[in-house]
């Protein structure tokens, strides 16, 4: 059995003993390192392990504080926050068009709201926008990150110039200059992500959206609208967030993210939801253009087969990000003397240790935690980091593993050397899995690699590396936080952090940012209570250490909004031992880490699990406030406090 008492002290030691040399004069933030057109990255070295080698324990290490120039801030996405879903000209985006049809696939404590199962309202940014920045205030944010909607710009998808005249739609334009001109006035920077999820439904009625190569091109003209019009003010961009989640959850998984799509499963036919979603069913290929549909293997060219969906997502989404970044550098960067990466998500992968643990089997694991994390993380930040995919990864896959062309192969490559965006959330423990006689189960051979054994995963012991989805709850490290996947373990950023800098090793010019880190609240109201991960839950599979935050009796209700919503104890330990982590992997490793977006500034849409698990700072009413009011959270002071105590002041 794996206790916490095991967590904490393997990770005390994991996370201290990391020891790298990293470059750490790195330039300042006003000292940008931006390449040159026709520079290319030389890869270098091996892909090394991270070397153990004693140091003293975090409480002995004097307190060394991040730069004055450290990016400090929070982060939101267009479609949980901003609301006004069909004003001012907006497109359709893939999660208003699902979440319209399907609302019973999104949590709702109050299914007699209409606004409740969607971002139709959310927070209503698009009008209080104000409300925000005051926000951002108490925490001392120096920086925001906010997701452009791409269907407010351009409602079909297709972003064209003629006679030298974008095809945009005005007002979008007028509300990212207004959110652009409001924080710079507030001295605040804005961080814009381009593609957060919400893809303009038009292009996936049209081609299949990221199914189909043309996504790619559609996406850099986009882009460089963007960079045109806002670049002169934008100087931090994100090309996408997280293409794992928008390929897997979107594409692979059936419900839960748009647009809704299974691949790999045996399809089954969604109901309209008049008669309400067969969650039971699960997912469809009725979904989307008539050429997908059910038991069709043969497609037409550049399509992808059914069963490699998030596969082939993946491809072109990645490919989407190399050819923007292009554009940027020939067109903009230069003069704009702005820095451009990607955002990929993933935890970090942390070798099972227990005290039956051998040395040999210690080794062991560290090797199977490392291919783990290539795998889940590597398969998306080597492409754009590398130019290629991990070599592990292509032979697991085999046959079945999409090939970059040469030409793909050298736009991909460093187009996120400027910075690399990471979203870090929970850790997974990893071990190279044993039959039953103990004998490890092996890596498929060449000849055997494809998509289907690649998914009989040799670690993780439970999930089994990618995860099967819902249907597998990951051994996750930590105690249990409001959402199935979110466990509370401060030392995995440290380790993640050190993973990448290893990796990477000077090819990341401006450092690595956190982009993204937060916590649900948990015993929060209707999520908590239907959650399959429950106390009982955790007991029944004889893990009841997961689930130790768990108090069905105290689950919230608003009635009482002081308790813990408010007063979010739980969120603020979160942040105190991520932050605690960061600033370690900073100062004790010499990580190039330069930067730190909550997530979230506000209780917003949270996809699936609606207005039902909050990530915010900042508390909003969903069902019953019209006005949105903002009522901050103690966790949002907290931030802002520990940014004077941590962070150099200029
Ligand atoms: C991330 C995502 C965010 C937010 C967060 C919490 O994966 O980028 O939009 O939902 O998770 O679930």
């Amino acid at each position: 059995m794996k206790t916490l008492s095991v967590f904490t002290t393997l990770l005390a030691v994991t996370a201290a003993k990391k020891c790298i040399v990293k470059d750490t004069s790195a330039p300042a933030a006003d000292d940008v390192a931006v390449p040159s057109d026709e520079e290319i990255v030389e890869v270098t070295g091996s892909l090394e392990d991270v070397e153990d080698s004693s140091v003293e324990s975090a409480e002995e290490t004097p307190k060394k504080k991040l730069p004055a120039d450290f990016k400090w801030g929070a982060a939101t996405a267009a479609y949980q926050v901003e609301g006004a879903w069909n004003e001012d000209g907006r497109g359709e985006s893939v999660w208003d068009h699902f979440t319209h049809l399907y609302p019973k696939n999104v949590e709702s404590g109050d299914r007699t709201n209409p606004d409740s199962t969607n971002g139709n309202v959310a927070c209503d940014s698009y009008h209080k926008f104000d409300e925000d920045v005051k926000m951002m205030k108490i925490m001392k944010a120096n920086h925001y990150r906010f997701s452009i909607s791409w269907s407010r710009l351009f409602p079909d998808g297709e972003a064209k110039k003629v006679n030298g005249k974008w095809n945009v739609n005005e007002k979008g334009t007028q509300y990212y200059n207004m959110v652009i001109d409001t924080l710079l006035e507030n001295e605040i920077t804005p961080l814009a992500t381009l593609y957060h999820w919400d893809l303009p439904y038009a292009l996936h009625e049209k081609y299949g959206g990221w199914l189909d190569y043309r996504s790619q091109d559609d996406f850099a003209k986009y882009a460089e609208y963007c960079f045109e019009t806002f670049g002169d003010r934008v100087k931090g961009w994100i090309t996408i967030n997280e293409p794992w989640v928008n390929c897997v959850s979107g594409y692979r998984l059936g419900p839960g993210k748009a647009p809704y799509r299974c691949t790999g499963e045996a399809p089954r036919k969604l109901q309209n939801d008049t008669t309400g979603l067969d969650l039971e069913g699960g997912c469809s290929y009725e979904i989307g253009p008539s050429q997908y549909y059910k038991g069709a293997e043969v497609l037409p060219a550049n399509r992808a087969p059914q069963r490699l969906e998030d596969v082939w997502c993946s491809h072109n989404i990645l490919i989407a990000h190399a050819k923007a970044v292009n554009v940027y550098r020939k067109k903009f960067q230069k003069k704009q003397k702005g820095l451009i990466g990607i955002t990929i998500d993933g935890e970090a992968q942390i070798p099972w240790q227990d005290a039956n643990t051998t040395p040999e089997e210690l080794e062991n694991n560290k090797k199977y935690a490392n291919l783990a994390a290539e795998f889940r993380i590597g398969w998306y930040s080597d492409p754009p980091m590398v130019g290629d995919y991990p070599a592990s990864v292509k032979q697991r896959m085999g046959k079945d593993m999409p090939v970059f062309t040469p030409e793909e192969k050298k736009l991909l490559k460093g187009s996120s050397s400027d910075f690399l965006g990471w979203n870090t959330y929970t850790a997974h423990w990893a071990e190279q899995v044993k039959n039953e006689d103990g004998t490890y189960v092996q890596p498929p051979t060449d000849d055997e690699a494809s998509f289907e054994t690649s998914k009989q995963d040799m670690w993780d012991d439970n999930c089994r590396g990618r995860g099967e989805g819902w249907s597998c709850i990951p051994p996750t490290l930590g105690s249990q936080a409001g959402s199935s996947w979110n466990t509370k373990y401060g030392p995995t950023i440290r380790v993640g952090l050190n993973w990448f800098a290893d990796r990477y090793k000077g090819l990341i010019k401006n450092g690595i940012i956190i982009t993204e880190n937060g916590c649900a609240q948990p015993n929060y109201k209707v999520s908590r209570a239907n959650d399959l991960v429950t106390k009982e839950y955790f007991e029944s599979i004889g893990q009841p250490e997961y689930a130790d935050t768990y108090d069905e009796s105290i689950i919230e209700d608003e009635s009482n909004i002081e308790g813990s919503i408010i007063n979010d104890e739980y969120r603020i330990d979160w942040y105190a031992q991520y932050l605690e982590n960061l600033r370690l992997a900073y100062a004790e490793d010499g990580v190039d880490v330069r930067g730190y977006m909550a997530w979230s500034l506000v209780d917003n849409f949270e996809w699936e699990n609606g207005y039902e698990t909050r990530f915010g700072m900042t508390y909003i009413d969903f069902y019953n406030d019209d006005e949105r009011t903002r009522v901050p959270k103690k966790s949002l002071e907290f931030l802002g406090q520990w940014y004077l105590e941590n962070v150099e002041q200029a």
